[in-house]
């Protein structure tokens, strides 16, 4: 199962240099199981021609508003469509777009959707263009309208601009950046606001100023809780160790080292959130005594080591009313009962439990096979599966857990 399966998207294509880019945006669309349909408007062609989205998107592309046969089509498309991106946006086009305009196919088009305040299907606009032109009072009031409106608009980033103008913002996002946008459009909203705090990746101590100690975790779970958290319309913290991979598109990272470090940072953001989802793998043993300069590999050393926090267990008891905390337990031997124990002793909602001893499961790979505990006492056994789609169960979970309360 692919995230967009069966989705219809429009994607609109104004006439900006950035246009290139949207042929990427159409295919991870596509790959992503969407139906797009592109809608382009005359200056795109300048950039880009149809044809490239017609074999990109394995549909055919619309153009015109007049054109024999097609009559209509504006408000087919409207009607069909489930979400609209619109990338890049010039400032022409929102210009348009924030007059209800409807002289051209895609402007027409957002018209013949209806108004998102009486559910009409979202619209995200990514603007793309000169620095300039974005700063420009014009610009900035029909990006307001645009928000009044009800659109969602991407903030351009500040990058290097075509045509060696230097860099400033009004480069559009990237193409994987705007696909997070349009998954966040889609998705039920069930987490809509709540305070979110993911924990990922392995820590580090340290035993000596070059070498340390820290374990196989790749942060994989913890980013993939965090990016579908964000999807389901949560504000979301990761407090993230040396990660092997990039931090989801839309969550605050704070990024730590040590286990201390993520002790303190998991502290500070508990008191005020909703959920706690502990998917890292902190170091549990750190070097008594540290080595303040370089062990020489003649010394053959030995070294004393002492147990770090347990973050879960020192800051549980700081969490606010109400709140959801989910731990991971990784297990060689009778994972359940020991998931369980885990469960009482921490005081935790769920526990996610896992034997690292199983092919598929555990550190390092993308699919994961686990057993949830609640603190109801219900067992769920889960079949093997990747880690993205287990993250949106696990918060399926929580965010039942948090209706009850
Ligand atoms: N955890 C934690 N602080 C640590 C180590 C782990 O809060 N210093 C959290 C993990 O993020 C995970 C849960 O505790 O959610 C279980 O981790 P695990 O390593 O399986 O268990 P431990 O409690 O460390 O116990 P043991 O090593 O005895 O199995």
């Amino acid at each position: 199962m692919r995230p967009f399966d069966g989705r219809r998207i429009l994607l609109g294509v104004s006439g900006g240099i950035a246009s290139y880019k949207s042929g990427w945006l159409a295919r991870l669309l596509s790959q992503a199981g969407a139906q797009v349909d592109v809608v382009m408007t005359r200056s795109a062609m300048e950039f880009v021609g149809p044809i490239t989205f017609e074999a990109l998107t394995g549909r055919p592309v619309h153009c015109e508003m007049f054109e024999v046969g097609q009559a209509l089509d504006h408000i087919r498309l409207a009607r069909e469509a489930e979400a609209i991106v619109i990338a890049p946006a010039t400032a022409d086009l929102m210009a348009r777009a924030a007059q209800g305009q409807a002289g051209d196919l895609l402007t027409a088009c957002l018209l013949a959707t209806g108004s998102t305040a009486n559910g009409a299907p979202p619209v995200l606009f990514v603007p793309a263009m000169n620095d300039r032109m974005w700063a420009h009072l014009q610009t900035q009031r029909n990006a307001s309208r645009l928000r009044e409106l009800g659109y969602r608009l991407l903030e351009p980033e500040i990058g290097m601009l075509a045509a060696g103008e230097g860099s400033g913002p009004g480069r559009m996002p990237e193409p994987e950046t705007i696909l997070a946008h349009v998954g966040r459009m889609l998705d039920r909203p069930d987490l809509r606001d709540r305070k979110v705090v993911v924990t990922a990746g392995p820590t580090r101590e340290p035993l000596d100023p070059v070498r340390y100690l820290s374990n196989r975790s790749s942060g994989k779970m913890g980013t993939a809780v965090a990016a579908a958290a964000w999807r389901r319309g949560a504000n979301v913290t990761l407090v993230a160790g040396p990660l092997e991979i990039a931090a989801p598109t839309g969550v605050t990272v704070v990024a730590v080292e040590s286990t201390e470090q993520m002790r303190d940072a998991v502290a500070r953001a508990l008191p005020d959130a909703d959920v706690l989802v502990m998917a890292a793998a902190p170091a549990d043993f750190r070097a008594a005594a540290p080595a303040p300069s370089k062990i020489k590999k003649s010394t053959a050393p030995t070294m004393t080591f002492s147990n770090t926090a347990d973050i879960l267990r020192e800051t549980a008891p700081h969490r606010r009313r109400g709140a959801v905390i989910a731990g991971f337990a990784l297990e060689t031997d009778d994972a359940v009962a020991s998931g369980r124990a885990k469960l009482a002793s921490k005081d935790l909602d769920l526990v996610i439990v896992n034997d690292a001893s199983e092919a598929g499961a555990g550190m390092s790979v993308d699919t994961n096979r686990v057993t949830i505990l609640t603190r109801g006492g219900e067992t769920e056994e889960l079949p093997l599966m990747l880690k993205t789609e287990l993250a949106d169960i696990i918060l399926d979970r929580i965010g039942a857990l948090l209706r009850e309360r």
